[in-house]
């Protein structure tokens, strides 16, 4: 099949590269002209295992190209994903300019029958807008398809490869048919292929992030009331994920989620709740995810008796999460900018998102080349992200380095009784003090 892929990020290359590794003749089209070069070149502009390979050998073997000129990838293309991204609005709901822009776009230059597919996430009805602006601007036919992506970042090209299941929503018999053929190889371990309406899909992507977070905040809040109740919130989340009715799965306390869908996509539904519906529990995951990502910072700030000017404090992890250099809405921000506030020092260091800190910080905090060079004559460590090169760090060097031995640990990352022994001063989520 002939696929245009228009937006060349995480979504659309990991899309994009997938297809085109099951033999299909792809061109991923992108605006930005830096990025598009960037790729021509080989160079994937992020980090994500496995993508840059993908692409090498894809773009070698002739199946993958990229373009800035949407006009000719749509008119060679008999099926055009819509991959752009949908940034928040400051109102809370989901900001679809450049979706409809590329409606437009795609509309002015088709030459044929056309199948659309809205890959990024949308609210719902936007399929239907996406049909209505193409159909106002073209006299040939189009099909519009919403199929919403489920990837995570981190491990996007596995999770395309094998999803748990592929959502396509649409009226369109023939289309649904085709984009079916075209997802086979991916589910030939019997996921389903889900066909439904569009309407249904769309919100399909909204409840399951949404039940991401709530899960998240709800284990943060119970992590909260276990730290006031002196239970260890470690113990409580081993014995309620083995229950088979509530699963391991999101529940591990922390500093709070962060990136570029979680926080958007549950302030997006609120919105789409409008007036008419109020959206309590999902305006409650919310602030408890506020509250949360502030939780290291004041636990920080009481250590040092309210007084942070002249700290220096070395942190362990920028990203949103682990194996991503994403620091979109990331816990990292709200603490770094806490910390610089209050006038201490900082010190980072992350084995993918040093770039990315770079764009945001520049010189206004220092970075390292390893966790123990940003720890050395700090007053103490920080881990912000749950990397696993931070995991079993050599303690007594740790302690050597740092001019007092305490660690903030917002990922749970270690065993407070082990803490203890090596002498650190211990700090972590949910488990009183170590
Ligand atoms: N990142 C994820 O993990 C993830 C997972 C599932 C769904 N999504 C959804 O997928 C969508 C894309 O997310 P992303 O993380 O890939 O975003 P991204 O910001 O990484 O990529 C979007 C790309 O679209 C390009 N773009 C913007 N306007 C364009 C235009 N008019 N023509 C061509 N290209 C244009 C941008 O230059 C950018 O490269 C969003 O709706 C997001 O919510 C993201």
């Amino acid at each position: 099949m002939n696929i245009a892929m228009i937006g060349a990020g995480y979504v659309g290359l990991v899309t994009g590269s997938c297809f085109a590794e099951t033999g299909n003749d792809v061109v991923c089209m992108d605006i930005d002209e830096a990025k598009i070069e960037q790729l021509r070149q080989g160079q994937v502009p992020f980090y994500e295992l496995g993508l840059e390979g993908l692409i090498q050998r894809n773009t070698r073997e002739g199946r993958l190209s990229f373009s800035t000129d949407l006009a000719e990838a749509v008119r060679r293309a008999e099926t055009i994903f819509i991959a752009v991204g949908t940034p928040q609005v400051s109102a809370g709901g989901a900001d679809l300019t450049q979706v409809f822009a590329v409606a437009e776009s795609i509309a002015g230059a088709m030459n044929g029958a056309k199948i659309v597919v809205t890959k990024s996430t949308v609210p719902v009805g936007t399929a239907a807008r996406v049909r209505e602006i193409i159909e106002a601007r073209t006299e040939h036919p189009v099909a519009v398809v919403s199929n919403p992506e489920f990837l995570r970042e981190g491990t996007a090209v596995e999770d395309f490869m094998k999803p748990d299941r592929v959502v396509l929503g649409g009226e369109d018999a023939a289309s649904l048919e085709l984009l079916s053929r075209l997802y086979e190889p991916f589910v030939r371990t019997e996921k389903p292929v889900i066909r439904t309406d569009s309407r249904s899909a769309e919100m399909s992507k909204y409840a399951a992030n949404a039940i991401l977070a709530t899960k998240i905040s709800f284990i943060n809040e119970t992590a909260r009331l276990c730290e006031k109740e002196g239970a260890d919130i470690e113990q409580v989340r081993r014995i309620v994920g083995l229950d088979h009715r509530i699963g391991p799965h999101f529940i591990y306390p922390g500093i709070g989620f962060g990136g570029s869908c979680l926080p958007k996509d549950i302030r997006a539904m609120i919105a789409m709740g409008g007036e008419e519906l109020e959206m309590p529990l999902l305006r409650a995951v919310d602030r408890v995810n506020e509250t949360q990502k502030g939780l290291l910072l004041e636990k920080v700030t009481e250590h040092f008796d309210g007084t942070l000017a002249d700290r220096t404090l070395a942190v362990w992890g920028l990203a949103f999460k682990a194996r991503t250099d994403d620091m979109r809405e990331a816990p990292s921000i709200r603490v770094i900018d806490g910390l610089l506030d209050a006038g201490a020092c900082v010190r980072a260091f992350d084995p993918e998102a040093m770039s990315e800190a770079r764009k945001r910080y520049g010189d206004r905090i220092a970075y390292g080349d390893n966790n123990y060079k940003v720890a050395d004559g700090a007053d103490a460590v920080l881990v912000l992200t749950e990397w696993n090169e931070f995991r079993s760090p050599d303690f007594p060097r740790l302690k050597t380095l740092l001019r007092q031995p305490v660690l903030f640990d917002g990922r749970n990352l270690y065993d407070p009784a082990v803490m203890r022994r090596h002498g650190f001063t211990y700090y972590s989520i949910g488990r009183g003090r170590g």
